[in-house]
């Protein structure tokens, strides 16, 4: 039984424009995040919630050696958490309560979160502070925090993130990742993260998917997926990967692509 996300022969998109079509994907590995890289309007998202059940698919999604699609939705709601872009507005909860209310409201009622727990998951996430704010009043990087603890207290098989880290100061970014990092071995789950920045992919991920108009280039180790022909044939962008003085890679860009080699 293969432990992690395998797709297969995978299919989705909207009423009048499929996005994502006959995508097949190995092994997307359980414990270590996965960065989904690509351009704006590739279909990242797209796939994220369709991976959820929250847009129509066809296909096959194995989850830990059992079939997603089969199951009915409660079940795939425990087992696949959904953090979207931003969260949705004008919610009157206090940080706190939000967290509780989105655990019950995942089913998780026999194994209740205690309050306890909450609060040690906002202290991991540096928010603790915020437990008696109201959501509405926040800033935008702490409702993406809150969002955060709102999908780990869930507990789920396979978490996916998108764009968790548009809003947050460098500070956060690293802390975010680094957190979400070390929860995703410990838990043993699949995380999926969206992300724009090449090197914080390249720094905090195991493994990268490359897509390009919902059709994948790479996928695979991310010192594998990002090189200088993927990033000029799927960005358009010439770049170099050079060792920093640490030996870490990074990604330099120096201009636009040659169009010819696109
Ligand atoms: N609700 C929708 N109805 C129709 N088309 C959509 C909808 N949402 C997104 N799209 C289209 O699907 C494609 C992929 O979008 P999306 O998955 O949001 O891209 P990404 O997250 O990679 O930026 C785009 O062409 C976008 O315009
Ligand atoms: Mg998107």
């Amino acid at each position: 039984m293969s432990q992690g996300l395998t797709l297969k022969h995978f299919t989705t998109g909207y009423p009048k424009r499929k996005v994502i079509e006959d995508l097949n994907v190995a092994l997307l590995p359980r414990g270590k995040i996965t960065v989904l890289l690509g351009p704006n309007g590739c279909g990242k998202s797209t796939l994220l919630r369709a991976l959820a059940g929250l847009n129509k698919g066809q296909g096959e999604l194995w989850l830990n050696g059992e079939e997603l699609m089969q199951q009915p939705f409660a079940r795939r709601a425990q087992r696949v958490v959904y953090l979207p872009q931003s969260l949705p507005a004008g919610v009157h909860l206090h940080v706190l309560e939000s967290i509780i209310v989105a655990q019950r409201a995942s089913g998780g009622l026999h194994n209740a979160a205690s309050e306890a727990e909450v609060m040690y998951l906002l202290e991991q996430l540096g928010i603790s502070h915020l437990a008696m704010r109201y959501l509405d009043q926040l800033s935008g990087g702490q409702k993406q925090l809150v969002g955060l603890a709102q999908s780990l207290i869930r507990r789920p098989e396979l978490l996916l993130l998108d764009e968790p880290l548009s809003a947050l100061d460098l500070n956060y970014q690293f802390h975010v990742m680094d957190l979400v990092r070390r929860e995703t071995a410990q838990r043993n789950i699949v995380t999926v993260v969206v992300v724009h920045d090449i090197n914080i992919a390249l720094r905090h991920a195991h493994h990268a998917l490359m897509l390009k108009e919902g059709a994948p280039i790479a996928d695979g180790a991310p010192d594998k997926v990002i090189t200088p022909e993927t990033l000029a044939q799927v960005y358009g962008v010439r770049g170099r990967i050079e060792r920093c003085s640490q030996g870490m890679p990074q990604v330099m860009i120096d201009g636009l692509a040659d169009s010819a080699l696109v």
